[in-house]
């Protein structure tokens, strides 16, 4: 691409950049970038309920759901273009304990549920999380020693039988969201080893420790939801750029497809650098706190919802994101098509 300031792009008088910005048929020719529904992934809570619909108090319009309103969603999603929804289960308190046994074993909820929702629309991708924070009672995405300490090679044990079993159900894509070192690798050869060749990896892999969470651990019924450092001893710190690129360079090399940056709004230089340095499919997740800031300066009648959600999500794929996982994706409809 020529350099912008090039002598041959004149200069005013002769040049008025305005002439571009005149006329709305003119912004429409030379527009750059958008967003389309085919860049969304709905990320949807569930509970092993038949029927249900529970609010989340920081997250307006989002609800915990059971089968009968997952299936709805699913249709709604199929209806609306949005390619694919990322499953996030939520656990009673009960049943939750210190090494997130549930992840693994148990009455296989979210497997059974993947394998249903597949049969009845093979054509919606499913995106299925890894992590055991909601399987967890203390809230860490990985096993932890008496001292508190989250211990990595034991977590990616687990997280790989985790994996197995997802993709076994039908997952389209396993999306691990723990930072654990070393487990992309350790996944993708148990996948290969039980013929899932074709699953694909989403590695969460520039996931930055941040207070924009508290929503989403409100969802799920994390402990740590108001802990924003909580993470800190695996998740990366936010007064780095190098070390998303390292962490995004070792998934590569260990054999993620597609990867993940979060949150959103924050990072857009980490979603450009790896976009353009490493020529993958680079995602990023506009994430709970992100929707739920959104969401009470609209409701306060502050900000215009749908003008902030469009600038951010454009302003994403601008950075070279080639899809972004939003809440808001039920409702981008019609701010689409107008
Ligand atoms: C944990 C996980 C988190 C989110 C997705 N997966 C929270 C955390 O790391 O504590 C956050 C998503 C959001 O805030 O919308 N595996």
């Amino acid at each position: 691409m020529p350099y912008p300031l090039h002598p041959e792009y004149g200069e005013f008088p002769q040049v008025r950049l305005r002439r571009l910005r005149a006329r709305g048929f003119m912004r429409e020719l030379t527009r750059e970038h958008e967003v389309t529904m085919a860049d969304v992934v709905w990320p949807l809570f569930v509970v092993d309920k038949p029927r249900a619909r529970h609010p989340i108090a920081s997250l307006p319009g989002v609800f915990q759901l059971g089968r009968a309103e997952l299936w709805q969603c699913a249709e709604q999603a199929l209806r609306q273009g949005i390619p694919a929804v990322a499953l996030f289960e939520v656990v009673p308190a009960a049943a939750k304990d210190q090494v997130g046994s549930l992840a693994v074993t148990g009455d296989a909820f979210m497997p059974q549920l993947i394998a249903k929702l597949k049969a009845e629309f093979p054509s919606l991708g499913i995106i299925a999380d890894v992590a055991l924070d909601p399987y967890t009672s203390h809230g860490h995405d990985g096993i932890i020693d008496a001292a508190g300490e989250v211990l990595n090679d034991p977590t990616v044990a687990v997280l790989v039988q985790q994996a197995v079993r997802l993709a076994t159900a039908g997952a389209d894509v396993v999306a691990p969201s723990d930072m654990m070192d070393g487990r992309i690798k350790s996944i993708r050869q148990a996948l290969d080893h039980h013929d899932l060749h074709h699953t694909a990896i989403l590695a969460y892999s520039a996931k930055y420790a941040s207070a924009l969470y508290g929503p989403f651990r409100e969802a799920v019924g994390s402990p740590l939801r108001d802990r924003p450092d909580a993470k800190l001893t695996y998740q990366l710190s936010y007064d780095r750029y190098r070390e998303a690129l390292r962490e995004v360079a070792f998934d590569l090399k260990e054999g993620a497809d597609m990867v993940m940056i979060k949150p959103a709004a924050h990072n857009t230089d980490v979603v450009r650098g790896v976009a353009h340095g490493f020529g993958v499919p680079t995602f990023a997740y506009q994430v709970s706190g992100e929707y739920a800031m959104i969401k009470a300066a609209a409701q306060a009648g502050w900000i215009d919802e749908a003008g902030v959600v469009m600038e951010q999500l454009v302003a994403l794929k601008r950075a070279g994101a080639a899809g972004i996982f939003t809440y808001f994706a039920p409702q981008l409809g019609p701010w689409l098509a107008g």
